[in-house]
């Protein structure tokens, strides 16, 4: 839920820096104990706001929200969940709604990385292709439906969603070459999903004060391996991958009121990879 819109030309009434807080902000996470999720976390914790960290079972997302909480001294909550259940979903809106009343920002940054996500294209199995759309694609969507809505008719909220650079490009197959890494068509094309749900929402739930964006994030180092990084700064204008907390500025101007004009964008946070 957004602050009342000023309507002034004078730039002096206006507090800036009071934009950017997230204090009393409900985010649920999605994703929040992987790479991306764990930095966005800790960002909106040192914003002022209450991160619902909703994660698989396996990641312990109660075990993540219990340190967040002792380490800023409010109470956060962890849920498992799986987000391709739509009952897991409403489950998750529940158990928020009974504890904190609220929820103002819905982060999606889950993504399924089956045991074969790097099989060629040629013998890509049916399962692995489901298993991949049902979690990036279906469980955005099942977020977007169950608590998107909920914003919509409790005056507003604002969703970040994460496609991906391969929903706004194709991957440069050189990039892997001499690596065990690759980008399979699977993921591009659920991500591309996102993308045209994520403008779609935009259009959709302008009128009810939820603002629905995107950040691109690109080439997050996780302990590549050598060739990797090698290949990777041969194609990037920065000549280096990103870290993730590089990611998290995008996601706090888009939770926040510094950004109440800004929907149905996508934040490239590429380093400029599709500029050229
Ligand atoms: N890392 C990158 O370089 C990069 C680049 C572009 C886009 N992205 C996107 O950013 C997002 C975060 O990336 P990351 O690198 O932190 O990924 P990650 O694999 O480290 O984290 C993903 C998280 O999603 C969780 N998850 C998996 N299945 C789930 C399910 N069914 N329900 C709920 N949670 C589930 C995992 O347990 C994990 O904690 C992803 O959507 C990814 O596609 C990442």
């Amino acid at each position: 839920m957004e602050e009342n819109i000023k309507r002034t030309t004078d730039p002096n009434e206006i507090d800036f820096r009071k934009k950017f807080e997230l204090t009393d902000k409900v985010i649920v996470l999605t994703g929040a104990c992987g790479l991306i999720g764990r930095a966005f976390s800790e960002a909106v914790c040192q914003f002022g706001g209450t991160v619902v960290a909703a994660d698989i079972e396996a990641a312990n997302p109660e075990k993540f929200a219990e340190a967040l909480s002792q380490r800023h001294g409010r109470p956060m909550l962890g849920v498992s969940i799986d987000v391709g259940q739509k009952a897991s979903v409403e489950a998750l809106k529940n158990a928020v709604l009974e504890k904190y009343g609220r929820i103002d920002g819905l982060v999606n940054g889950h993504q399924n990385k089956t045991q074969s996500f790097f099989e060629p294209f040629e013998v890509y199995g049916e399962s692995n292709w489901d298993a991949v759309v049902e979690t990036n694609l279906k469980g955005t969507f099942l977020t977007c439906q169950v608590i998107g809505t909920w914003m919509s008719e409790n005056g507003g909220g604002n969703i970040v969603n994460i496609p991906s650079t391969y929903s706004v490009v194709a991957p440069n197959q050189n990039l892997y070459k001499g690596t065990k890494l690759g980008c399979p068509a699977a993921y591009s094309a659920s991500k591309g999903g996102v993308d045209a749900l994520s403008r779609y929402l935009a259009s959709y739930w302008a009128v009810k004060k939820v603002r629905v964006n995107m950040i691109t994030p690109h080439g997050v180092w996780n302990n590549h391996e050598a060739q990797f990084e090698e290949n990777f700064a041969r194609f990037s204008p920065m000549e280096r991958l990103s870290y993730n907390h590089e990611v998290a500025g995008a996601l706090i101007y888009l939770l926040s009121d510094a950004s109440t004009y800004t929907t149905g964008d996508n934040m490239l946070v590429e380093g400029g990879w599709t500029v050229w």
